[in-house]
């Protein structure tokens, strides 16, 4: 049994992100279930004065709660200008600062989704350097990089209807288990 939280970086109605992360609950194995993480929106600008002066924000506090009350966590973003969207990093960049760091030996896979050739992957090996920083596990592969996004997902049902794709998550997901198995010792 896993509890993912799924952190979304994509702020958009029609996010392809947030229809890929809609995607998951119908491709996981067995005993994998999926709970939507805060808005990553829903935190202020990270800076250190008013960390200093006021403490961690509620928000902030519930995001971290969120990471922290899960097994493990998928994180689904769009990439912008070849790096995360920086709502997305604010995020990260708060709950890092915290005592009890919710990220630290915490499973975390990627996913990323695009209308472009390379599928959001330069985000992803950016969050792979941010998230090892702040000691994190990173599940290694296979990755999941949606190219062309328009073409894989229904525009009127908003599904993902690509099977190519489809069977990539599914590997991932048993991948991710099984590498949750391994780091929590329950291999
Ligand atoms: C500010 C900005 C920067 C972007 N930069 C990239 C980029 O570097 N690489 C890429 O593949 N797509 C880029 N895009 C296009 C996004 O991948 C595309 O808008 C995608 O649909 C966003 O994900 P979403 O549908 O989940 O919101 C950018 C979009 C925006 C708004």
């Amino acid at each position: 049994m896993s509890n993912v939280l799924v952190i979304c970086g994509s702020l958009r109605k029609g996010s392809y992100n947030a229809m890929l992360a809609r995607a998951l609950p119908a491709l996981a194995p067995d005993g994998m279930t999926f709970t939507p993480a805060p808005r990553v929106d829903t935190m202020p600008h990270y800076n250190f004065d008013d960390q200093n002066t006021s403490g961690f924000p509620a928000s902030v506090a519930a995001f971290a709660d969120a990471i922290r009350a899960a097994d493990d966590v998928i994180i689904v973003s769009p990439e912008y200008n070849w790096t995360s969207p920086g709502t997305l990093k604010n995020a990260i960049d708060w709950v890092s600062r915290m005592k009890d760091q919710p990220f630290k030996d915490k499973p975390v896979a990627l996913q990323s989704a695009s209308g472009a050739l390379l599928g959001g992957s330069r985000m992803q090996y950016h969050l792979r350097q941010c998230l090892t920083s702040i000691d994190a596990l990173i599940f290694g592969r296979p990755e999941v990089i949606v190219t062309f996004a328009p073409q894989k997902f229904d525009e009127k049902t908003l599904e993902l209807k690509d099977q190519p794709t489809r069977d990539m998550i599914k590997l991932q997901l048993a991948g991710f288990a099984a590498f949750i198995r391994k780091v929590s010792g329950k291999a």
